[in-house]
């Protein structure tokens, strides 16, 4: 079947199949690679994208609830100048990109704390990554970094 939809303000058409995932469109199709397929099960984080918003597990998406969708990966974050996102840049100055593997979805997930809860107390971010493993437990840096990157928004009145 065909699907339309968006991702990364961006319209695209693809002829996918009822067994594909988002998770397979997003990386083979469209060649975006930061949302990784760790455990393939809804456990891990690491294929976090928004969708319609919210966070979820692509690997639990089949690609054609994607119709109409609208998407944003890591890859969205970047100005249109190609500009880092001040949760990424937070995420490189807290050191807290130490594998890369489960670091896209936890920048998703910090993304959409951040929109709701611009100034979140330290519990609060644990919470909210409760469903992205670190696997190497470096979890205080990535709290650090959405930390940072909040006071450093807040600071600049940047709300994106
Ligand atoms: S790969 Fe999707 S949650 Fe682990
Ligand atoms: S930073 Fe990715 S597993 Fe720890």
């Amino acid at each position: 079947m065909k699907i339309t939809f968006t991702i990364n303000n961006e319209e695209r058409s693809l002829e996918v199949s009822s067994h594909q995932r988002l998770l397979d469109i997003i990386r083979k199709d469209l060649g975006l690679t930061a949302a990784k397929e760790g455990c393939g099960k809804g456990e891990c984080g690491a294929c976090t994208v928004l969708f319609n918003g919210e966070p979820v597990a692509s690997c639990l998406v089949l690609a054609p609830q994607a119709d109409g969708a609208e998407i944003l990966t890591v890859e969205g974050l970047l100005s249109r100048e190609g500009e880092l996102h001040p949760l990424q840049q937070a995420f490189l100055d807290a050191g807290a990109v130490q594998c890369g593997f489960c670091i896209p979805g936890s920048i998703m997930t910090g993304y959409r704390l951040l929109q709701d809860n611009p100034e979140p107390e330290r519990e609060e971010v644990c919470q909210a990554l409760a469903g992205n493993i670190c696997r190497c437990t470096g979890y205080q840096k990535i709290v650090d970094a959405i930390q940072l990157a909040a006071r450093r928004m807040q600071a600049g009145g940047d709300s994106s």
